[in-house]
């Protein structure tokens, strides 16, 4: 009998990687590989990469050195590295890392079992082009069974921000159906599943070829399946988020009211540089659309620190808007360039410094809104949807407000899965406090 093969995967990056790491896994497991979670005994060792930022790629060259070295123990693994740097460096991976055998991008997880068959016969492997269709529609993705799941709806991306290597490393935006989306949801429920995360680098221009529908259309279908399902979305680009996606979210109490809206500068020259399409203005305008049709909406967003040519008059206007948007929480970035994007062009003029002591005035600045924020819940009593153990502490578990705040509380192994009441007592900038209010009998029936 051939022993089965196992293979092992590691995932860096957005949670669109995540996302394509479950197909990955089916498509090997379909192929009749088992996953493992070490890498030492596996046959294939595969890490599904971000080249978004230097730093990305210099992490994951770091741990590619790590595992050519257990070659020593276990010569005749297979090394292979998939997604946005395979994509990105293509041919060069297979050079100058000479420890890589399998080159593959983004859209081409389907000759997997093929490439790493001839891999394993000793023969190197590269398939990176981009499709125009692919979005693995009809893949169920591999998951284990737990509370949350993360469904790609739409691969690619046609927006072009001057900084940002995704169009090219994910090719162009392509929508998998509403009927393929709402079937996969549906069966996710069935297992247990409570949250979904619609998954798109640019979500609002979701778009079905055989429905016509948007994605608010899309989103509104996923909520109907089962009000007890918690649905969340990322990204939404401010350029597309329409009215009625809007009164969509307000209008279904399962959508969560958070919403992730890249700002990335708060300078319309900046802006503009960046191809961002909007304007400081036009983004305010939007922002008091969404808190006029959903008040308790929590928003975050993604800022960039030291863009080619940002003056200290720029970076004050980032400042000056997340005051005047007031997030609940911001992912923040030193500007990386990137080879081929336009802004490569632009040069990179910031000095490290400058940029280190923006990013962290912003880093600061943010950190005191999100306190400020959070204060507001002491004392209250919210529902959050419990995760299971902390991270930090086996005494304690999590859960996440609808608003996406994490809440830590004592634990109690009843509660995970279920939606709960907890009463906060004491918030930082990042974490909610707490502890488990009584289960009223209107609730257990909700938790089912
Ligand atoms: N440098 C720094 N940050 C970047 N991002 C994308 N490209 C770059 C880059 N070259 C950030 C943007 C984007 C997030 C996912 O990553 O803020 O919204
Ligand atoms: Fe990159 Fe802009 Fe597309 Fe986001 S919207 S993936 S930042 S090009």
């Amino acid at each position: 009998m051939i022993p089965v093969r196992k293979v092992y995967l590691e995932t860096y990056g957005c949670q669109m990687n995540v996302a394509d790491s479950e197909v990955v896994l089916s498509i090997l497991n379909n192929a009749g590989y088992e996953r493992t979670d070490r890498a030492a005994e596996a046959d294939v060792a595969l890490v599904n990469t971000c080249a978004v930022r230097e730093n990305a790629e210099q992490r994951i060259y770091g741990r590619l050195g790590e595992f050519r070295h257990l070659r020593k123990s276990n010569p005749g693994l297979v090394i292979g590295v998939l997604g946005c740097m395979a994509e990105r460096l293509r041919k060069d991976l297979l050079q100058s890392e000479s420890s890589v055998d399998l080159v593959i991008g983004p859209d081409e997880y389907r000759r997997l079992p093929e490439l790493v068959e001839h891999a394993l016969q000793g023969e190197k492997g590269i398939a990176v082009r981009l499709s125009r269709v692919e979005n693995y529609d009809d893949i169920v993705p591999l998951r284990t069974d737990g509370i949350s799941a993360w469904v790609s709806v739409m691969r690619g991306c046609d927006k072009f921000c001057t900084f940002c290597v995704v169009p090219y490393t994910r090719g162009r935006e392509r929508s998998r159906t509403v009927r393929n989306v709402v079937k996969e949801i549906t069966a996710l429920v069935e297992r247990g599943f409570k949250e979904v995360t619609l998954l798109g680098q640019n979500v609002n221009s979701y778009r079905d070829g055989e429905s016509q529908g948007d994605f608010a259309d899309l989103l509104e279908a996923v909520a109907r399946i089962d009000s007890r399902l918690r649905v969340r979305f990322t990204t939404s680009h401010p350029q597309d988020m329409s009215d009625k996606l809007i009164a969509t979210i307000a209008r279904h109490d399962n959508i969560c009211n958070y919403i992730h809206l890249p700002v990335q500068s708060g300078s319309d020259r900046i802006l503009r540089l960046m191809n961002r399409t909007y304007t400081s203005s036009h983004y305010l305008n939007l922002v008091g659309r969404i808190r006029a049709a959903i008040p308790d909406v929590s928003l975050s967003t993604d800022i960039i620190a030291g863009f080619p040519t940002e003056t200290d008059e720029d970076h004050r206007m980032t400042l000056d808007l997340l005051r005047e948007v007031s997030y609940d929480g911001a992912f923040t970035f030193k500007y990386s360039p990137r080879e081929n994007t336009k802004a490569w062009q632009m040069g990179d003029d910031i000095p490290e410094d400058v940029k280190v002591a923006r990013l962290n005035e912003i880093i600061d600045l943010q950190r005191e809104i999100s306190l400020q924020r959070n204060r507001v819940l002491v004392g209250q009593t919210v529902e959050i949807l419990v995760e299971g153990p902390s991270k930090r502490s086996e005494k304690d578990f999590t859960g996440r407000t609808e608003t996406n705040k994490t809440v830590v509380f004592p634990r109690d192994d009843a509660a995970a899965g279920q939606y709960r009441k907890v009463t906060i007592d004491r918030v930082n900038s990042a974490t909610l406090f707490g502890s488990l209010a009584p289960v009223t009998a209107r609730r257990k029936a909700a938790n089912g």
